[in-house]
């Protein structure tokens, strides 16, 4: 697959190097994409680093990887161009309560993936990738392939099959929770967010 990550730090970079290992060709989307030399070149022909709207004409499948108040505005830009496209967002509207929870920014009863699907209403959007601590990315997805579990949502059966497809290569247990408007156990204050088990331990805390 082609895959523009959109936000190349501490879920983008382990990301990309999973998928670019795994033999897809990715485009790191950066406001200063020649800062990613050192991300870029290791990885080989497979990886390039490019402006945001580059690396989305380039790919048909899109990680939302920035930090979320950086979001609306990337995706009033690339709205257009992101449509046909599948989009996985993997970004937590996390604040924190006054009694020192994780709490989500957003409106009560709103979740984020049906948030990103409302603001991208040509794309199909998923969820992954957003409850899983970033320093863990790398490491259980490469010394312990596929016994960790990752908990997805989707509306869309084809995008469903290809974040699957891109959660397993990058060493993870695919567990799907449902549609974006049930995935509230991903976001922060969610059952998930944070959590790290196997398949069968996250479908157990939530409930499934
Ligand atoms: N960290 C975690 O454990 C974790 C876990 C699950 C989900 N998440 C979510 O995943 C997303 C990415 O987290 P992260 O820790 O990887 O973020 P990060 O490393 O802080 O930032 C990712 C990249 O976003 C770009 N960026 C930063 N500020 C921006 C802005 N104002 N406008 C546009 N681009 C900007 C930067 O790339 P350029 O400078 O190259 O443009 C940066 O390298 C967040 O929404 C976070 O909530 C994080």
């Amino acid at each position: 697959m082609n895959i523009a990550i959109l936000g190349a730090g501490n879920i983008g970079g382990p990301l990309g190097r999973h998928w670019a290992a795994a033999g897809h060709r990715v485009t790191f989307g950066s406001r200063d994409p020649g800062r990613l030399g050192s991300l870029v070149e290791p990885l080989g022909e497979r990886a390039r680093a490019a402006a945001h709207a580059d690396a989305v004409a380039a790919s048909e499948v899109v990680l939302l990887s920035v930090p979320h108040p950086a979001l609306d505005g990337l995706l009033r830009q690339l709205a257009g161009p992101l449509a046909g496209k599948t989009v996985i967002d993997a970004t937590s509207p996390i604040g924190v309560s006054d009694d020192g929870l994780f709490v989500s920014v957003l409106e009560p009863g709103v979740t984020q993936g049906s948030r990103t699907a409302e603001r991208l209403p040509g794309a199909a959007v998923a969820r992954a990738f957003c409850h899983f601590p970033d320093e863990l990315l790398w490491s259980r997805g490469t010394r312990q392939p596929h016994f960790w579990g990752m908990g997805t949502a989707c509306d869309d059966p084809g995008a469903r099959q290809v974040t699957e497809t891109l959660v397993r290569d990058a060493g993870f247990a695919p567990v799907h929770l449902g549609g974006l408007k049930e995935s509230a156990a991903l976001d922060p204050g969610g059952a998930l967010f944070g959590y790290v088990s196997t398949a069968a331990g996250l479908r157990a805390a939530a409930g499934r």
